[in-house]
């Protein structure tokens, strides 16, 4: 009886190796992938730094990862990865040195680094929607931040990112973008539902809050709250007002303070135009039960 106890024991823990083995190989192999061409994104278009400086810092909160100076830092650093956001400045560990504007609109608008390799976490999918002005502004400011000094590591998953990552679970932007096709093209800046919709998609708000907005938990980590319905089922009747002061206070109309997942310090920084030409669109989605996309 002992012996075939032993017998079990020494197969479970053989089988368990396989399956380690398995998954580091397949997750090495889904990181180091390099994906077939992607179009590239068309010639960057007419640059404001005053608009990119907007985007960086509010309307895309990419300062929200990579830092207000560009200068990233550590983003996730636990059991499932490190993964720093890179320093995207020209100072010493900056992409900006040796990246092109060609190469950081690869990166931003398709997910993709010069290599051919997929970024992870990265943002990209919301940023394919990415008007070429857009693109081309958010670019000249980062190239006009002043030169940090700060080496941003490359990703290092740990046996939880290793799995996440072999199971798909992980998304790669660059993938999804593939799978689904470019968005269609940018309407022109308006307060109106057309352009709602696309600062709903630029801003991040359908990553998290899903494409069709009915909220669940699609980004984050278990300890971060489910994304709000924001359909007409979740926050149909508040006002624009109503709508206006949670995004600028952090406060909704219950008096619930709202967890720091929700980007509220930068989106909440939004023009009166812009956050009205949301309100707009999201009085034009339909209702949905909570967690279908
Ligand atoms: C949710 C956090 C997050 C947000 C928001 C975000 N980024 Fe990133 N970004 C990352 C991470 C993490 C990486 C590195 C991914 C990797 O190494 O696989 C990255 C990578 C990049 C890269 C590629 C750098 C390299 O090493 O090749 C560029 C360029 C970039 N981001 C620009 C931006 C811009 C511009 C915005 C806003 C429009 C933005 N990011 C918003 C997290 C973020
Ligand atoms: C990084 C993920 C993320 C992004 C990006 C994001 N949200 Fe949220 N949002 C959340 C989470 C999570 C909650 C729930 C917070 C809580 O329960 O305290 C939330 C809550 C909200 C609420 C409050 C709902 C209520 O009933 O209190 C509103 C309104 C909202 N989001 C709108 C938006 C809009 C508009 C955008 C785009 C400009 C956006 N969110 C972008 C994650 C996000």
């Amino acid at each position: 009886m002992k012996r075939v106890l032993r017998w079990i024991g020494f197969l479970l823990v053989a089988i368990g190796a396989v399956c380690v083995v398995i998954v580091v190989v397949t997750s090495n192999r889904e990181v180091n992938a390099h994906v077939a061409p992607l179009t590239p994104p068309t010639v960057l278009g007419q640059a404001s730094l005053e608009r990119g400086k907007h985007v960086f810092t509010s309307a895309s909160s990419c300062a929200v990862c990579h830092g207000a100076d560009g200068g990233g830092g550590p983003f996730i650093t636990d059991a499932s990865m490190t993964l720093y956001a890179p320093n995207l400045t020209k100072g010493p560990g900056g992409v900006g040195v040796a990246y092109s504007d060609a190469d950081y609109d690869r990166a931003i608008r398709r997910g993709v680094r010069p290599d051919g390799t997929r970024l992870i976490i990265m943002p990209s999918w919301a940023y394919a929607a990415f008007s070429d002005d857009d693109a081309a502004s958010v670019i000249a400011y980062i190239r006009s931040l002043a030169p940090v000094d700060r080496v941003t590591p490359h990703v290092k998953l740990g046996p939880i990112g290793l799995l996440l990552v072999a199971t798909h679970k992980l998304p790669f932007d660059a993938t999804r973008l593939l799978d689904e096709g470019l968005p269609p093209s940018p309407p022109p800046a308006g307060v109106n539902s057309e352009y709602g919709r696309y600062l709903a998609r630029i801003s991040g708000c359908m990553g998290c809050h899903g494409t069709h907005l009915s909220g669940g938990h699609l980004l984050g980590s278990p300890d971060d709250p489910p994304a709000t319905n924001l359909t007409p089922t979740g926050i149909g009747a508040w006002s624009l007002a109503d709508f206006t002061r949670t995004m600028r206070t952090g406060k909704d109309p219950a008096g619930h303070e709202l967890n720091p997942f929700m980007p509220w310090r930068t989106a909440g920084q939004m023009t009166d135009d812009e956050l009205t030409a949301i309100y707009t669109y999201l009085k034009t989605v339909p209702a949905r039960p909570t967690g279908q996309g």
